[in-house]
């Protein structure tokens, strides 16, 4: 089988040319322009012997890979052929002064409505590695994402052994119940979400679902599926050379789920983490939050034969439903007798917080020479849910959260309500009433977080609602304590920071105390998401040095929508390398 990336290129719309024209002072030009059309469209598809329609970008799933180099400049033209409201998110993207393109929906623009087109346009300053984009409106990044793979300059060579070939290997989570129904639904309900019906590695959940064939008709199903040629089942397959060494580009495009991954037998040696190089670092099994990455290097020295490639649910909340089958696709020797059965992959116990403790101690940058020594700002923020008091009055209907309330997720204590027009527009053109620049730098109060409740009354375990900002002046030196709280259940939530990429000093269990904090300056990894441990804390740091609005949020798009999230505003600062841009011309109204 024909690897996703090779696949991909004929779709692509690619073109370079040379930097000399076009440039003005006032962002970064980039080398060569790689330009990308993405049209957003509904297409058919049949899984798990259920077809249904699902969003898409050129009627591929998953979607188009946009492929670079450092220093590339990026233009992406979107055209929404939906009747449904779009953005898209080039996740980990820094967006050095290109803020407008970042593409949250109502942090930096509205929507892309049904019939419209937006082009989105930025510079990978001095980012390589592996990336995703995906949709950050509704839950519609379930089905709409895909990867970007930037490459080295030209003549630059990877910092590890050149790898024989290179796949992209995007995890994801599937439903059968259109997607945009089934959030109205969960968060009408005021409960929790339903689980997928099936994880997936490039789109196929694999043999383990009960009616895994993909597209066979009426006259296929009455055969035994022990006659099917092995293409007409629902697997990814991955056929390598013995001997030889493969680079796997890991991407988590998962919904609501942390997952597992591992590869039956063989070991995977980490050499990069959310598209930064890190010390070469040999597991079993990693683990990834939506929107993280690794490139792993796996080399095919075991005896010839198929081997599991497996991920599963890592869920470290209590009560919470979720999917136990693992999606399973083949790592498949040359040479392999046909129709072998495959040796099984072994995942993780579902809550095996050590298994993910590991492999973060062994993450470490290859180099972290910026890694801020002086901090100015101390900012420590609680994350964790909540339940608000039902006030329905259809409770059973509405209300059906933890002790008959509703479900609600929180940064101190605040659940981030979207505002009516993009905040980053609210801010540049300085219109009133979208937002408060009152974000607290600390929780209101400081008591047990990981076995305590936030308001006084014991069992008063409710947010306020708010959309504050937190204003940052250019080049605040930041660190930001990142505590998880027991409020309702203690859990590892997967905070991703629009922006920037951040160094993660330290993390550790129970509430953080600066007292015994044991921080790395020297080798910490570069990240923009980081899976803060369940009943724990991380420290990250980062240098507010990128004008706009920032959205910071958990990752678990069920956690977002509960207000698991915030936004920093960092100013301007002198001159036009630190100013932000005027906005496109296309920008979307809401
Ligand atoms: Cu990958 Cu705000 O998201």
């Amino acid at each position: 089988m024909a690897s996703l990336a090779s696949s991909f290129t004929l779709l692509l719309c690619l073109s370079s040319f040379a930097h000399a024209m076009n440039v003005t002072g006032q962002w970064p030009a980039g080398r060569s322009t790689r330009f990308y059309d993405f049209k957003v469209q509904t297409m058919k598809i049949t899984k798990l012997c259920t077809t249904k329609d699902i969003v898409v970008i050129n009627n591929i799933f998953p979607g188009p890979v946009v492929y670079a180099q450092e220093d590339d400049r990026v233009i992406v033209r979107v055209t929404n052929e939906t009747p449904y409201n779009i953005t898209i998110h080039w996740h980990g993207v820094r967006q050095r002064l290109s803020c407008w393109s970042d593409g949250p929906s109502y942090i930096t623009q509205c929507p892309i409505q049904a019939g419209q087109t937006f082009t989105y346009e930025f510079t990978l300053v001095q980012q390589k590695g592996t990336l995703l984009w995906h949709a950050h409106n509704s839950w519609l990044r379930a089905t709409v994402y895909g990867a970007i793979v930037i490459y080295p300059k030209t003549g630059v060579p990877y910092p590890f052994k050149y790898p024989y070939e290179e796949h992209i290997l995007i995890l994801g989570e599937y439903w059968l119940k259109d997607i945009q129904q089934l959030e109205k639904d969960t968060l009408a309900s005021g409960g929790g979400p339903p689980p997928a019906d099936a994880f997936t590695i490039n789109g196929h959940p694999g043999p383990k679902y009960n009616c895994s064939n993909n597209g066979l008709h009426a006259l296929s199903l009455s055969l035994s599926t022990n006659y099917f040629p092995f293409h007409m089942l629902d697997v990814y397959q991955i056929d390598v050379v013995p001997g030889k060494t493969y680079l796997l580009r890991l991407i988590s495009a998962a919904l609501n789920s942390e997952v597992f991954f591992t590869i039956a037998n063989h070991k995977l040696t980490i050499v990069e983490a959310d598209a930064e190089y890190t010390k070469p670092f040999t597991t079993d099994r990693v683990m990834l939050g939506p929107g993280q990455t690794l490139n792993i290097l796996v080399t095919a020295d075991q005896s010839i034969a198929k081997y599991s490639i497996a991920m599963g649910p890592y869920m470290s909340a209590q009560g919470v439903p979720f999917q136990t089958i693992p999606s399973v696709a083949y790592f498949n020797y040359l040479g392999a007798v046909p129709n072998q059965v495959a040796s099984q992959a072994s995942l993780p116990s579902f809550n095996d917080n050590l298994a993910v403790k590991t492999v973060m101690d062994g993450l470490r940058s290859l180099n972290a020479s910026k890694v801020p020594k002086v901090i100015d700002k101390n900012l420590f923020f609680t994350i964790g849910l909540n339940v608000d008091k039902c006030h329905s009055s259809t409770p059973n209907k509405s209300c059906q959260g933890v002790n008959g309330g509703v479900m609600a997720a929180s940064m101190n204590n605040i659940s981030f309500i979207k505002p009516k027009i993009s905040l980053l527009e609210a801010y540049y053109k300085s219109i009133n009433g979208q937002y408060t620049p009152d974000f607290p730098d600390v929780p209101f109060k400081f008591y047990d977080f990981v076995n305590g409740a936030p308001n006084n009354i014991p069992n008063n375990t409710s947010s306020l609602n708010g959309t504050r900002v937190n204003v940052l002046e250019y080049g605040t030196r930041v660190q930001l304590i990142l505590q998880d709280t027991g409020t309702l259940t203690t859990e590892n939530h997967p905070i991703h920071l629009h922006g920037f990429s951040f160094y993660v000093v330290g993390y550790g269990s129970g509430n953080y105390n600066p007292q015994t904090a044991d921080l790395n300056l020297v080798d910490p990894p570069y990240m923009n998401v980081f899976g803060v441990p369940v009943g724990g804390w991380a420290a990250i740091r980062f240098i507010a040095d990128n004008p706009g609005v920032w959205f910071m949020h958990c990752h678990l798009d069920i956690h977002q929508s509960w207000g698991l999230g915030m936004s920093f505003i960092v100013k301007n600062g002198i001159g036009p390398l630190q100013t932000l841009p005027h906005p496109p011309a296309d920008l979307p109204r809401c």
